[in-house]
């Protein structure tokens, strides 16, 4: 999608702040008044030259901040495997915990977009079966868009989930559901030859009918080319400052991961906050400072209880485990 920065928000310029979708109209309770923000609001944002933002979520507590701050869309990612189970990469992410991931994010963040991310052999295999996962994703998981990691031969399927009322984000590039193929992680469109194979890809999807494209590590004179021929919004996740829109893991913004990529430097020491308010806790344990104490009785029940304990058998029979 050809965007022109010098025109920005013109075509929101019309709108009072509060009509603007994505402002938050009441900060007392912004989780739930935030106009909606949706697909088309992105597509107007895009149009008028605006970036928007996404980070990847994976509950609704979250989710219910991220909103609060105004992030655009959040992306609930197949990284939930390794960012939440502690698997070893994106392959082993199970299908229903991301539905259920889903579900959790869009009611946290209601007014916000929320795009689901499609498994390892959740859509591969059999597109019919594709399609019905995708729709459990926009049903049970409320998704507003679902993403697959695809090349140009998914066109056929991202065609047939388009025409169920699927939106689909073609994540193109380096797809990481394909780590075992490459013996590990890789960048894409680093030779002319693979740029090219990029561009094709983006094209095929563009035409099958993906409502948006994102790339994935691949270098900035490639995705830049891609949004000057796109039709529809570009996310960039390590792929230069040309796309639409960015997309990193909050936990590697957030400070919270050993290692990140060069493109998602943290913008907070989340990890470093934990432990120092951890280590809190354990001192307040320790010294038995635990705040004010909310459940009290009365006077009556207090010498109520005392008298009745003085009648009390206070020893506990010891049972043996054999008897
Ligand atoms: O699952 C994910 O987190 C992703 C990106 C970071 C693009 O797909």
């Amino acid at each position: 999608m050809n965007s022109q920065p010098n025109e920005k928000n013109k075509t929101l310029g019309t709108q009072t702040s509060a009509q603007v979708a994505g402002e938050i109209v009441s900060e007392n309770d912004a989780a739930t008044t935030r106009v909606p923000f949706t697909l088309r609001s992105l597509l107007k944002m895009v149009r008028s030259g605006e970036k928007f933002a996404c980070l990847t979520c994976y509950d609704a507590t979250t989710a219910r901040w991220l909103q609060t701050a105004g992030l655009h869309v959040l992306l609930v990612g197949d990284t939930a495997g390794e960012m939440i189970l502690g698997l070893p990469n994106t392959m082993h992410t199970p299908l229903d915990f991301l539905i259920a991931l889903t579900a959790g994010v869009k009611r946290g963040a209601p007014a916000t977009l929320v795009m689901a991310d499609m498994p390892f052999m959740s859509y591969q295999a059999d597109d019919a079966e594709a399609i019905r996962n995708a729709g459990r994703f926009m049903t049970e998981g409320l998704a507003d868009l679902v993403k697959i990691e695809v090349d140009r031969s998914f066109a056929g399927l991202v065609a047939k989930m388009s025409r169920a009322g699927i939106p689909v984000v073609a994540h193109i590039g380096s797809r990481p559901q394909h780590v075992k193929m490459h013996g590990g992680y890789y960048a894409a469109g680093k030779s002319a030859e693979s740029a090219i194979a990029l561009l094709d890809d983006a094209r095929a999807m563009i035409e099958a009918g993906a409502m948006m494209l994102l790339i994935e590590a691949a270098p900035s004179e490639v995705a830049e080319q891609i949004v000057r021929e796109s039709t529809v919004p570009v996310i960039g996740c390590g792929a230069g400052s040309s796309c639409h829109g960015q997309v990193v893991v909050l936990q590697d913004l957030l400070g919270m991961s050993t290692w990140q990529p060069a493109f998602a430097l943290p913008t907070a020491q989340i990890g470093g906050q934990i432990i120092a308010a951890a280590k809190i806790w354990m001192d307040r344990v320790k010294s038995g400072q635990l705040g004010e104490h909310p459940y009290v009785m009365n006077d009556a029940q207090r010498a109520s209880f005392g008298e009745t304990l003085k009648y009390r058998n206070t020893a506990i029979p010891r049972v043996e485990p054999n008897q």
